[in-house]
């Protein structure tokens, strides 16, 4: 694949993967993405995992039509990208490694060498010569990783993302862009916002005309629509308006609950995302967290804390800087109700988050006491 015809595509899918970075279901696989250039001089933008070193090879040495390269860009140094680093090196002698200086410190823990005499170390600012290419490296550290750079090629305007602008999925499927690129985002980079809003000012000051992340397609129109996204996510900000009601329920009369407030909700007018958080994906449910700018949480009281699947969303939340939302609690408890205390205590860390005056205490079974509560709470959240 040739989106130029200077700057080539040789990365590979992955349909073999179960889950990704160990924990993300990716039911259409999972693509990364690595380019070459070909000019007076040869840069090959990152690797591929070490699965798919021979087919990377393969892709490679066809683009390479005899030619060797004469630098490799390792922009980021988690196995998905670096895993074939090693192989390449050993293959093609001569070539020099661009990465930062964090980076051959990774490069030694993970493969034994940090390729001495063969290091060319990208600095913020530092650029390098192609023949009609240039490459200019911009720091991006902890997107996703602390070494990571991105890299702009100024004469085809190309910004060379590293695992930003990412998303689930191989690049032979067919799907919506924003919501895997989203459960992606908020997984994996959701923590560092901050981080993404300092490189995101410093892509504002280069005219991109394309963007090649280390996953997902090639994004060459509306970049705008992307940027706009990426600077939402980052901020925390609400992307779509609606209420989120993550839930766990054991014999269903909490779940009884969140039903009748969803039909409240409904009633007027308002988007409603429901998840079982028992039997939902828990990544799909902790973006919607991050989505919407209204979140419900509905769980029963359990050993004196709450339910384990609730537990663990929050912990999901709270260590992705989760802020700027208004929260309401529907608890359960058939003796000694403490969910909504206890989740209160758990969100205590996270910044400018408003809590809802109504909500809802079932003891044991949803009562005609608790109905006036679902209504009072519907009322509040669409005020
Ligand atoms: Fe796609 Fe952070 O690696």
């Amino acid at each position: 694949m040739k989106f130029s015809k200077d700057i080539r595509y040789i990365g590979v899918n992955d349909h073999e993967i179960d889950l990704f970075e160990g924990q993300y279901i990716v039911p259409n696989g999972m693509a990364y993405n690595s380019y070459v250039i070909i000019d007076e001089k040869v840069a090959v933008m990152d690797t591929v995992d070490e699965r798919f070193s021979a087919e990377w090879l393969k892709n490679l040495e066809k683009e390479l039509a005899g030619r060797k390269p004469d630098y490799l860009v390792v922009q980021h140094m988690e196995p998905d990208h670096s895993g074939s680093v090693a192989e390449f090196m050993k293959i093609y002698p001569d070539t020099k490694v661009v990465a930062s200086t964090m980076a051959f410190v990774m490069m030694k823990n993970f493969f034994g060498t940090n390729f001495e005499g063969r290091q060319l170390i990208a600095k913020e600012g530092a650029s390098l010569d192609l023949g009609n290419h240039k490459l200019n490296f911009v720091e991006a550290p902890m997107v996703h990783w602390p070494e990571v750079i991105m890299t702009y090629e100024e004469t085809e305007k190309v910004l060379f993302s590293a695992d930003a602008f990412g998303k689930f999925g191989a690049l032979d499927t067919e799907e919506e862009w924003a919501c895997e690129a989203r459960r992606y985002y908020i997984g994996i980079v959701g923590k560092y916002g901050v981080q993404v809003q300092a490189v995101l000012k410093k892509a504002a000051a280069l005219d991109i005309q394309t963007i090649c992340p280390l996953h997902g397609p090639i994004l060459t129109e509306n970049l705008g629509y992307y940027l706009d996204l990426y600077n939402t996510w980052s901020s925390y900000g609400v992307e779509s308006e609606g209420v989120v009601i993550a839930y766990t329920s054991v014999y269903g009369n909490t779940k009884k609950a969140v039903l009748k407030l969803a039909e409240e909700l409904e009633k007027k007018g308002q988007k409603v995302a429901v998840n079982d958080l028992a039997r939902c994906d828990m990544a799909e449910a902790v973006e919607d967290a991050f989505r919407y700018g209204k979140i419900v949480l509905a769980t029963t009281t359990y050993n004196a804390d709450v339910f384990p699947f609730m537990k663990e969303f929050i912990n999901h939340l709270t260590e992705r800087n989760f802020q700027n939302k208004t929260v309401a609690f529907i608890e359960n408890g058939s003796w000694a109700p403490t969910a909504t205390r206890v989740m209160k205590t758990m969100l205590e860390k996270c910044a400018n988050l408003k809590y809802t005056e109504a909500g809802v205490k079932i003891m044991s079974a949803v009562s005609s006491e608790n109905e006036k509560q679902i209504e009072a709470l519907a009322d509040e959240l669409c005020k």
